[in-house]
């Protein structure tokens, strides 16, 4: 409509009155169209106009500022504790040891130390092997009785359990050992020399749940380790592409968005297959450009892959140790009080210890290694800082060893803390968007690449992306490291750190969500305020619609109703600020409901004509849910759902 207004403001009669008269009738023709405009331009003009009033940065202009908190804010400091350290105790003797060599030992320090002779004790190992296509179940091959040490023949875990004079069950463990890489693997992998360089090794360590500030104050030995020694850029914008592990990891290791629109629901959904064997993942990328890949993660309830869903159906990396624990999970003598423990133990150890293990093994072979701990990160703010020096010895060690001479250091968080205490402030809520990630390159890769850590240079306090950082271990897989880059992109959405990125990308161009950009103009509103009072209305209405909607839940879950709202935030995205014609506001609120007393914030959008505010993407459930959704298996509906045997008392 506005189109046509100019035709008619420079319309004037003609002396011809047939004309005239033609173009009157136009004119009343166009009539309630101008007037529908000028009505159309007046709402959106007065709806922006009120909300430009609270929007306290106004600027065309449009550049990221990455939020910069001190770690140790007064905000935080209530809630940082000092963490209990591990005490397994000492539920079992150390009877067994294996070597790096696949030996397995009897420790005859301990069995002198035990009041018995050697020959009361009878120990067997079993081999523990995945089963068939599947990433659920292993089995143990045939127990066999060793004497003082033996070679563990091919195994790479075993099972071991020792009896005392024949009949007592003294001893339940497992041991993993990292064998050299087969005779193929060998030839392809192993470099040329001691001096050759080329194609640097990639070992990333992962921890659940751990944001920049958290490192530097749960971990300040192996922070400092890290940057000081290793050398370790810190990068300070790196922003989270969804809300939990999944989609943020998918991101790293594939590049794929799983973070989806749902045209059918109007929602977001996390798309999520049940095998992954066909989804081409980064280490595929490395294994065929020569490399020895490697996937190590604890807690395999929760794993990446397997955490709603069915992981792989073959092992997807040459060296794969779910298995394993699979099988330390499975054990249930001599459990430690300490439930951080298996045995006499810490289960945390047995992660690091695989990795000084391989880094050992593979100091001459290249070789992508993907390590992450869930354990002790990711319930709890402070638990981590238990582990601080075993993180720190463990890269000292390799250090040591001369085995970080060609490796890429990684060391990363996929996104903050989600469910603690901090999480309703608004540090804790930056926190939960932006997490930890150091790169460490060795020195004859500075040397020979200097573009390229310039670009990582000029990147460290850029708004960044797990995409971005699929687009620098694709460079490395595919050996992309000149100065200019020799593809566009690998993905669909990054752009490799290792290059320069204009400082004025927007959260959509880094693949950020709006809900987790941390680049919005934000203003404190009042939590009494009648804009936050409906978003606050249509959040919950929304949670209520997606949960009772769907047939599964039927029953199952009860509704939920608005307790009280916490705090609420007005954000204007993007360079959109000062145009009226089609202005949107976003409205962040936090909200406690009833039955449940769950936590939720969630972004409800709003302009001129919405009658209700649409939600944008996620809605976070900030407070744990326990097993308040034991009755649900769907992800999304577990963050909402309160079954309703909880309201009978049945529970
Ligand atoms: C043998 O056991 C003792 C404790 O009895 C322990 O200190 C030592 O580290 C063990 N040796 C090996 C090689 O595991
Ligand atoms: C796994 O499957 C292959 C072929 O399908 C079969 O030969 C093998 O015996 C199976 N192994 C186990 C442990 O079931
Ligand atoms: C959703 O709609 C958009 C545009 O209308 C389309 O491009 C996209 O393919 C649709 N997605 C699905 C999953 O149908
Ligand atoms: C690693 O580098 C250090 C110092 O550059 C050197 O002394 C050491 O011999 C190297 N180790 C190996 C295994 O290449
Ligand atoms: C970003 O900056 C470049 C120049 O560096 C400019 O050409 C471009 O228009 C800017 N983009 C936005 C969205 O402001
Ligand atoms: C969850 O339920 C199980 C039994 O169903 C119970 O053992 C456990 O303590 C409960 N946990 C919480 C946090 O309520």
């Amino acid at each position: 409509m506005s189109l046509k207004l100019p035709i008619i403001y420079s319309t004037r009669c003609s002396p011809k009155k047939v004309t005239c008269f033609i173009l009157l009738l136009m004119l009343m023709g166009y009539l309630p169209f101008i007037i529908y405009d000028m009505y159309v331009t007046s709402v959106e003009i007065k709806f922006y106009s009120i909300h430009m009033e609270d929007v306290t940065c106004n600027t065309n202009e449009f550049m990221c500022i990455i939020p910069d908190y001190d770690p140790y804010d007064p905000q935080v400091r209530q809630y940082l504790s000092t963490s209990h350290v591990i005490q397994c105790g000492q539920p079992q003797l150390y009877l067994t040891y294996l070597d790096s060599d696949g030996f397995i030992h009897l420790n005859k320090t301990t069995i002198r130390n035990s009041g018995h002779k050697e020959s009361d004790y009878e120990c067997h190992y079993s081999e523990i092997f995945r089963t068939n296509k599947s990433d659920d179940k292993f089995s143990l091959g045939i127990a066999q009785m060793f004497r003082e040490t033996e070679k563990i023949r091919s195994s790479t875990f075993v099972l071991v359990r020792c009896y005392l004079k024949k009949a007592e069950l003294v001893y339940e463990t497992g041991h993993a050992y990292v064998p050299p890489p087969s005779a193929e693997l060998n030839e392809v992998s192993r470099r040329q020399g001691y001096d050759d360089t080329d194609r640097p090794s990639v070992l990333i360590f992962g921890l659940d749940s751990m944001s920049r500030l958290n490192v530097i104050r749960q971990l300040p030995r192996t922070y400092h380790f890290l940057t000081n020694v290793l050398d370790a850029i810190v990068f300070t914008g790196v922003t989270k592409t969804g809300d939990n592990t999944f989609p943020n990891m998918m991101a790293l290791l594939s590049g794929i968005n799983v973070h989806k629109w749902n045209n059918k629901t109007s929602t977001f959904t996390v798309e999520r297959p049940a095998y992954f064997d066909d989804i081409p993942l980064v280490w595929d990328s490395f294994k065929d450009s020569g490399y020895v890949t490697m996937y190590n993660e604890d807690s395999p309830s929760l794993t990446i892959f397997n955490f709603c869903a069915s992981g792989f159906k073959d092992p997807p990396t040459d060296y794969y140790v779910r298995p394993f624990w699979l099988a330390m999970n499975s054990i249930n003598n001599f459990k430690s009080k300490d439930n951080r423990c298996y045995g006499s133990t810490p289960k945390h150890m047995y992660l690091l210890d695989y990795i000084e293990q391989f880094a050992a093994r593979m100091k001459y072979h290249r070789y992508f290694a993907f390590t992450f701990l869930t354990l002790l990160s990711h319930d709890d703010l402070n638990e981590v800082q238990v582990a601080d020096s075993d993180f720190e010895n463990m890269f000292l060690k390799m250090q040591q060893g001369g085995q970080l001479n060609n490796t890429i250091v990684i060391m990363l968080g996929d996104h903050g803390n989600r469910f603690t205490e901090l999480r309703k402030t608004d540090i804790g809520r930056i926190e939960d968007r932006m997490p930890f990630l150091a790169v460490s390159l060795p020195k004859q890769f500075k040397h020979r690449f200097p573009h390229l850590v310039a670009g990582l240079e000029e990147n460290r306090n850029n708004l960044l992306s797990w995409f971005d950082f699929y687009e620098m271990l694709m460079d490395l897989a595919h050996n992309n490291l000149g100065k200019k880059s020799l593809v566009n992109r690998y993905g669909t959405i990054g752009s490799s750190p290792f290059r320069w990125i204009s400082r004025n990308r927007t959260c959509q161009e880094a693949g950020i969500p709006d809900e987790y950009c941390i680049c919005a103009r934000e203003t404190q509103l009042n939590t009494d305020d009648e804009r936050v009072k409906n978003a606050a209305r249509d959040l919950v209405a929304f949670i209520n619609s997606d949960l009772l909607g769907g047939t599964v839940s039927q029953g199952l879950c009860s509704p939920l109703s608005l307790k009280r709202i916490l705090s609420a935030q007005m954000l204007t995205l993007g360079p959109q600020v000062a145009q009226p014609r089609g202005f949107r506001v976003l409205y962040r609120v936090m909200v406690q409901v009833m039955p449940s007393k769950a936590l939720f914030e969630g972004t409800v959008e709003v302009t001129a004509w919405s009658k209700q505010g649409r939600i944008v993407g996620d809605v976070n459930r900030i407070n744990r849910y326990g097993n308040q959704s034991h009755c649900v298996t769907d992800s999304i509906q577990q963050l909402y759902c309160f079954c309703t045997d909880f309201l009978n008392g049945i529970r």
